[in-house]
């Protein structure tokens, strides 16, 4: 009991720092003037361009794509596959399960092996590529190895050491609900989750903020209208 206690309170804890160390992120972003107006050309001309063009860098990875073709593929590959595994995981979180969640089962599956093996290229490629084992910094390599320690804990679980996951969603529900049940102990689920704590905790000063940050990105999200309408700079309150 005493395990289910310490991990009970951790994840409350991981919740409240990763919600409002996001938000408390987030409201710096918003507020950070952008006193130029720098869209990259060939730039959208309306608001509903710009809503087009956001849409194709956060589904697509445009700019990334036109950057660099194979950094773009494991980029890609591994942020759709952690996408599938992520809605995969409202199993747990839900009952009855939505019927969508079961729908993709299946799909997630396969989509752990490959959120692995793209994070296992993006890692080659900063021992491999001597212009990007230059750049790279220990946090480069400590989230890589966080998100691979992650992903491989959980196909673990999967395919080799099973855990008992329907005691494992009564103790999820239960930390939701507030109605506390037991943790089952087994290791690798107890690593899977220690390493998805980390991760909450270290998120909002960590690199991956980048997924809130690109909406912020002044030269993917102006509109190139300066001849048709002043400019006024934002932010800066
Ligand atoms: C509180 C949060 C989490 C819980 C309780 C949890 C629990 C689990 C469990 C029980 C499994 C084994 C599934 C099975 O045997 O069918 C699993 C697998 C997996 N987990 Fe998690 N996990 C959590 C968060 C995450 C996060 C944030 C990621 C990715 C960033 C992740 C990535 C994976 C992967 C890749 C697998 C293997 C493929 C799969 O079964 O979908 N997990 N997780």
């Amino acid at each position: 009991m005493l395990l289910s206690t310490i991990y009970a309170v951790l994840f409350y804890l991981a919740t409240a720092v990763f919600v409002v160390g996001l938000a408390y992120r987030i409201r710096l972003y918003a507020r950070t003037p952008a006193p130029l107006n720098i869209p990259t050309t060939p730039a959208p001309i309306t608001q509903s361009g710009v809503v087009l063009r956001m849409t194709k860098e956060v589904v697509l990875f445009e700019s990334l794509f036109k950057s660099n073709k194979w950094t773009w593929l494991f980029g890609w590959v591994f942020h759709m596959a952690m996408l599938l595994v992520v809605l995969r995981h409202l199993r747990y979180f839900t009952e009855p399960v939505w019927f969508w969640v079961s729908l993709i089962q299946p799909f997630g599956m396969y989509a752990g092996f490959a959120m692995v093996a793209g994070l296992a290229a993006l890692w080659g490629r900063r021992f491999l590529v001597e212009r990007i084992k230059y750049i790279s910094s220990p946090s480069d390599h400590l989230m890589l190895m966080l998100l691979i320690g992650i992903g491989a804990s959980g196909l673990m679980m999967k395919y080799v050491a099973h855990t008992d996951i329907i005691s494992l969603k009564a103790y999820i529900l239960g930390l939701m609900y507030f109605d506390w049940q037991p943790l089952p102990a087994d290791p690798v689920l107890l690593v899977h989750l220690s390493l998805v704590l980390i991760l909450m905790f270290i998120f909002p000063i960590s690199k991956l903020l980048h997924a809130p940050g690109v909406f912020f990105s002044p030269t993917r999200n102006q509109v190139e209208n300066t001849r048709e309408k002043r400019y006024v700079p934002s932010g800066g309150k």
